[in-house]
């Protein structure tokens, strides 16, 4: 948010999240706790950048993203960073609808790119992030442009066309 707000007067910022974790929080994380720490960074948030409007959206990512698309806001957002469901159908899918909530000119950041629950020798590619952003990336190569020379851990893309 300061760095946001270095650029911009106001900043609104959408967090999309079910706060029923995902396949890798079943076991150790209490999401109950989690989403009221949220919460209360929220609150210190606001307080502490008054400019900024913060939207918590409660729920899975691709219907809310498809809310956002059916209020108009396709090509509003500056930034759409994708850290959700680490399931690659589920990644796919909120590339696919990042690419249509971002404008041209505007930057998707996939978190946990390189993230595996076991070696790579034996990773199970239903549960990568990374084949799902690589298929977007490919598919989408025309449309994108991949950020180079930062840390791969994360991978960061500028969206170039529609
Ligand atoms: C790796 S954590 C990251 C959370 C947050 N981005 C951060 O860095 O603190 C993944 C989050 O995605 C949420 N999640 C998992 N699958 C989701 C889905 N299909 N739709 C929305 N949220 C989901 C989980 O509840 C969890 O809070």
């Amino acid at each position: 948010m300061e760095k946001m707000s270095e650029y911009a007067e106001t900043i609104e910022i959408y967090c999309i999240d079910s706060w029923e974790g995902g396949l890798e929080h079943k076991e150790n994380w209490n999401m109950d706790t989690v989403e009221q720490v949220f919460e209360h960074n929220m609150r210190l948030a606001i307080q502490q950048f008054p400019r900024t409007t913060l939207f918590k959206c409660k729920g899975y990512s691709h219907p809310k993203m498809m809310e956002l698309l059916v209020e108009g806001k396709k090509g509003y957002f500056d930034f759409v960073y994708v850290d959700g469901s680490h399931e690659a159908p589920d990644v796919l899918l909120d590339a696919l609808l990042a690419h249509q909530l971002v404008r041209v000119g505007g930057v998707i950041a996939f978190d946990d790119y390189l993230w595996s629950p076991k070696s790579w020798n034996e990773a199970d590619h239903y549960l990568l992030v990374k084949p799902a952003v690589d298929s977007y990336v490919n598919t989408y190569q025309r449309k994108v442009s991949v950020i180079q020379s930062l840390p791969t851990y994360q991978l960061y893309v500028v969206k170039i066309a529609e």
